[in-house]
């Protein structure tokens, strides 16, 4: 009898694949050698934010985005309003909230202007030549 010299499969594993099977697994499931990989990841690089998926029109999506962007900075300036005119026994707390809250709507209000430009759009500008 001819003695078997596989390894046995350990339980919550799969027995290792051939390199055929390897083959036809990599292809089923997109992936490929390197150099191609890194020629479809220099494409995607190229192609930025508007890839060939991309379906929404740009121009009504940045519209909205500069909307969204626009509330988000009136927040920073109540916020930051608040903060200053705060007055009290319990002003030091309150000014922490309301330093806070300035501080998570300025990240808002960056996350949409680096969309915006990503989309190839422009930011709302609140003065001319900023
Ligand atoms: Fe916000």
């Amino acid at each position: 009898m001819k003695a078997t010299t596989s390894t046995p499969v350990q339980p919550g594993t799969t027995a290792p694949h051939t390199p055929r099977q390897e083959g036809i697994i990599k292809e089923a499931i997109g992936l490929t050698d390197v150099k191609t990989l890194r020629a479809r990841a220099r494409q995607g690089i190229e192609d930025g934010a508007m890839t060939a998926g991309y379906k929404a029109k740009a121009e009504a999506v940045i519209t909205l985005l500069n909307a969204a962007l626009a509330t988000e900075l009136v927040c920073v300036l109540r916020y930051k309003r608040h903060y200053f005119m705060a007055t009290g026994l319990s002003s030091l707390s309150v000014k922490g909230e309301f330093l806070q809250h300035a501080t998570e709507e300025q990240v808002h209000a960056d996350q949409l202007a680096e969309r915006i430009v990503q989309l190839g759009g422009s930011r709302i500008c609140p003065r001319k030549g900023c």
